[in-house]
């Protein structure tokens, strides 16, 4: 079974969209095995985007990352990886299909609303950094 790290980054919580979010990824039948409401400080946020660092988003990114509640969760299931990023839709929510939560929901790269995994690697490192569990 493999696992991927999920963030609803604070734009879909600040639009009321947790519940919406999390119930697409259960109508996949994916496991929710971890989820946790938090808010992230620059350190956690640092070592979770550090491939990002120096980059010309990256303060802007880092800033929108704190500006609110977060939703923090562990998805199970075969294939989840791969799931999951379509589910939410490409990075850049004008090129995400219709139907993903980036294509219904938004409409500019730095609020695109969720965070997902991008290979087992990160995904076993993102789960240590924010849930201290490997
Ligand atoms: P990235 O890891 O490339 O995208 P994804 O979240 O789909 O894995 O980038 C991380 C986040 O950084 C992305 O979700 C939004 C933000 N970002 C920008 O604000 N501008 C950009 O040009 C890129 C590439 C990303
Ligand atoms: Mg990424």
């Amino acid at each position: 079974m493999e696992r991927t790290l999920v963030i609803v980054k604070p734009d879909g919580v600040e639009r009321g969209l947790v519940g919406d979010i999390i119930s697409r990824y259960e109508r996949k039948n994916l496991k929710i095995t971890y989820c946790n409401m938090t808010r992230a400080d620059e350190g956690i946020l640092a070592k979770h985007y550090s491939e990002h660092v120096g980059k010309d988003f990256y303060n802007r990114l880092i800033d929108y990352m704190q500006r609110g509640d977060i939703v923090v969760m562990v998805l199970e299931g075969e294939n989840a990886i791969d799931a999951v990023r379509k589910i939410n839709g490409k990075t850049n929510p004008i090129e995400a299909e219709n139907g993903s939560i980036r294509g219904d929901y938004a409409f500019i790269k730095e609020e695109n609303l969720v965070h997902a995994s991008d290979s087992k690697e990160s995904a076993e490192r993102e789960i240590k950094i924010w849930t201290g569990e490997v």
